[in-house]
Formats: structure tokens, C-alpha cells, sequence
């Protein structure tokens, strides 16, 4: 993508690897626990897990991480492996098609290794039933052949440590969920937490950041380390064309004008949604798909990727019949919140994650 493409105001956020070929996400990424910033208790439930089977010489416990996109999972995962000085093996849930799939990778795995599965609430029934006696029992059933002349045999596995990630723990069976040591959901980050891992990741790229600069990028990254570190790169680029390089608070402000993110860190999806609850909508509830397809997304983006922050920044809810904007919705807007907030039915609000 062409830098004046990317400076018109309502050129789309383009992909970081699209930019930045030599520093992706892996190059930002925390590699031992004690840099990876935030999520204090669930670093400290991991400090445990991790040093008590290294004393005892063992895998760790199977982990499953749950949380929204890019609040770091897969970083916690190598994260994982790097602390138990172990291999580390990556697959994902719609990877694994057939038990077969499973199996190869299973076979190949090392004594105490970590096996990475993500999007675990994709993987298919037939292989999840295959991970159960792995899991638990460190064993794999293989059937050979088939029809009356199948025979099952059955193989010893390496002890070994599962850690999942998920964006949807409701989809995770409970018998599967049951069998990991270990369940942390990830929260959304402070605006601290986020300051740090700007600062750290401006350090890595060479990037000249007053502390004004990266208070106001942390400030408007949705409370997520990848946006965060997404939104440097584009302030960087911002500084370097239009400012003197250096990021200070009005160069971020300007910056981030110019590419639609706003002052509470929403984008111009955010803002779709919002506008189509609040003003086509009437504040709802309006189900899922209709309001998927009024913003031109993807249901599952809708819900997965956008919903869980503005939920948390209290502008939406969720409820059986679907969503309702909240008066803070039409106030970020600059309209007035009917009189009247639409009824929610507080009894079923928690059916679902
Ligand atoms: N706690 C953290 N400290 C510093 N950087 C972080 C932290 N968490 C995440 N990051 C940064 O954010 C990026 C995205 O994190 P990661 O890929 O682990 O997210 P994820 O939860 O796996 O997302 P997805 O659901 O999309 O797979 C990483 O490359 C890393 O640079
Ligand atoms: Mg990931």
C-alpha cells in the first residue's frame, strides 16, 4: 500500500506485516514472563504452575487461555514453552480435520513439549475425542482399518503440556474445558500496562517516543497490546511525513485524527456499530447478523473482535432478544439518549460469555 493511500483519512488500518516486513508480531512479542506486562494474577498463577513442574521435572498442567483478540494468547503460549525450556508445536483447531491429523502431530512431540492449539472451540467432535485420552491418560487410541476388520491399537505418548487459546470459551465443550489445569480469561489492559508495552516495542522498532506520545497512543488502543503496538507503527509513519519523528502527545492526537480512531480509542467500525444500534435501530435490541450486515462485517467479527471492548466501555449490551446501546453510546455520538432506556432483561444476561 502506497504512504499517500495509507494517509487518506479513510484509508482502512493496513495489516502490520504489510508495512513492517522485518519487524512482525513475533519480533514485539515478549519471550520470558517477566516481560510480558499486565495480567498480574494470571502471571502469578502461571509463575507457580511453571516453576512447580520444573522443580518436579515435569510437563506443566494443560492451559487454556480465553480473551479477545491480540490481548496476547499466542504470546503467552511461546511464553510457555521458553520457561519450561521445552519445544514448542503450533496447529489450530480447523487445522485438525481428521483424528489422523491429531495423531501425527501428537507422535511427533518430545517429552515435555508444548502442543499450541489454536481457536480450540474449531477443533471437530471426532478429534476432541481423540484429545481426551491424550490429555488425561497420555495415550492415543488409533484404529486400523475399517468395517469388521478395524482393530484399535493402542500408543504411549510423551508426557506432554496442551495450552489452547480461545476467543469463545461458551463453544468449548465441557468435558474438554474440564480436562485443562488451568482456565485464565485475559482482560482488556490499562492504560499503564499499555503505556509500557508502547514504550518497550518504540525501544525494539527505534522509534522516538516522548512519554506524552505513547500515554496518548495506550489511551486510545482499545485496551489491547496488538492495537497498541499497531497504532505506534502508524504514528511513527505519521510523525516521519508530517512531524519531525518524534512522537510527542499532539503528533499521537493528529495521528491517530487522520486515521479515524477516536478520542476513546473506537475506529470507524466501532462507531458503525454504534450508529446503527443508536440511530437505524433505534438503540435496539437488533440481533447479531442484521447488525453484522448493516455495518458490512462479518457476524463473528462483529462479535469476537468488536463487541467485548465496547461492552467492557459500557456503550453496549448483549441480552436474549440482542443488542441495546447504552447512553453512553448516543452521547459518543453527540446525541441525546432517549428518555426511556430500552428494557433489558437482567435475569438472561449471562448466558453466554
Ligand atoms: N502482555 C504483553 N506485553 C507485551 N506485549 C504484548 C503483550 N500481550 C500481547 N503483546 C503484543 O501483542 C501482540 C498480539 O498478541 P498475541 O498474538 O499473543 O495475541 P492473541 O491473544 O494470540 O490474539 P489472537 O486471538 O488474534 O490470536 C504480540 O505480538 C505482542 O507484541
Ligand atoms: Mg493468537
Amino acid at each position: 500500500m502506497a504512504r499517500d493511500e495509507l494517509l487518506r483519512a479513510d484509508a482502512p488500518l493496513p495489516d502490520d506485516d504489510e508495512l513492517d516486513p522485518l519487524v512482525d508480531e513475533g519480533g514485539l512479542r515478549p519471550s520470558r514472563l517477566d516481560d510480558f506486562v499486565g495480567q498480574t494474577e494470571l502471571k502469578q498463577h502461571l509463575e507457580i504452575l511453571l516453576g512447580a513442574a520444573r522443580n518436579r521435572r515435569q510437563a506443566a498442567d494443560h492451559l487454556l487461555f480465553a480473551g479477545p483478540p491480540g490481548l496476547g494468547k499466542t504470546t503467552l503460549a511461546h511464553i510457555v514453552a521458553a520457561e519450561m525450556g521445552v519445544e514448542m508445536h503450533t496447529t489450530s483447531g480447523p487445522a485438525l480435520e481428521r483424528a489422523g491429523d491429531l495423531a501425527a502431530i501428537l507422535t511427533k512431540l518430545g517429552d515435555g513439549d508444548v502442543l499450541f492449539i489454536d481457536e480450540i472451540h474449531r477443533l471437530p467432535r471426532t478429534v476432541e475425542e481423540v484429545m481426551y485420552p491424550a490429555m488425561e491418560d497420555f495415550e492415543l487410541d488409533i484404529v486400523l482399518g475399517k468395517g469388521p476388520a478395524a482393530r484399535s491399537i493402542r500408543l504411549e505418548l510423551p508426557r506432554f503440556t496442551l495450552v489452547g487459546a480461545t476467543t469463545r470459551t461458551a463453544l468449548i465443550a465441557k468435558p474438554l474445558r474440564d480436562r485443562f489445569g488451568l482456565v485464565s480469561r485475559l482482560d482488556f489492559y490499562e492504560v499503564d500496562d499499555l503505556d509500557s508495552i508502547v514504550t518497550r516495542a518504540a525501544g525494539i522498532l527505534g522509534v522516538r517516543l516522548d512519554p506524552t506520545g505513547s500515554h496518548e497512543i495506550a489511551r486510545r488502543a482499545r485496551g489491547t497490546p496488538r492495537i497498541a503496538n499497531r497504532l505506534l507503527r502508524r504514528v511513527r509513519d505519521y510523525a516521519e511525513v508530517r512531524a519531525d519523528g518524534v512522537i510527542t502527545a499532539e503528533v499521537a492526537h493528529d495521528g491517530l485524527a487522520l486515521f479515524g480512531v477516536d478520542d476513546r480509542g473506537f475506529d470507524k467500525i466501532d462507531r458503525a456499530i454504534l450508529s446503527a444500534i443508536c440511530e437505524r435501530f433505534d438503540g435496539g435490541p437488533v440481533g447479531l447478523s442484521t447488525l453484522a450486515i448493516s455495518v458490512s462485517e462479518p457476524p463473528e467479527t462483529v462479535e469476537d473482535v468488536y463487541e467485548p471492548f465496547l461492552i467492557q466501555q459500557g456503550m453496549l449490551m448483549r441480552t436474549p432478544r440482542g443488542r441495546v446501546a447504552m447512553p453512553d453510546a448516543w452521547r459518543h455520538l453527540g446525541l441525546a439518549p432517549p428518555a426511556v432506556p430500552p428494557a433489558v432483561d437482567q435475569t438472561a444476561l449471562f448466558d453466554r460469555d
